[in-house]
């Protein structure tokens, strides 16, 4: 389990909770809180990741795990 800190463009932070390998699109979804804009709210994909819509940006981003090199 992973608590995550959420802050919208409108300032305001939500702490959520989600399973190791949730989607974080669901979760915030889940929570009420969309990722996407006003209009990609009714026209995405799904989260299969064609549409771009829902991208979020990570305040302390995971090193990479594969396409590195030593
Ligand atoms: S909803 Fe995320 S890429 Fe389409």
């Amino acid at each position: 389990m992973a608590t995550i800190t959420v802050r919208t463009p409108d300032g305001e932070t939500y702490e959520l909770t989600a399973d190791a390998g949730a989607v974080l699109r669901d979760v915030l979804l889940e929570a009420g809180l969309s990722p996407h804009g006003r209009y990609a709210r009714r026209v995405n994909c799904g989260g299969r990741g064609i549409c771009a819509t829902c991208g979020m940006r990570l305040a302390d981003p995971p090193a990479p795990s594969t396409g590195t090199t030593t």
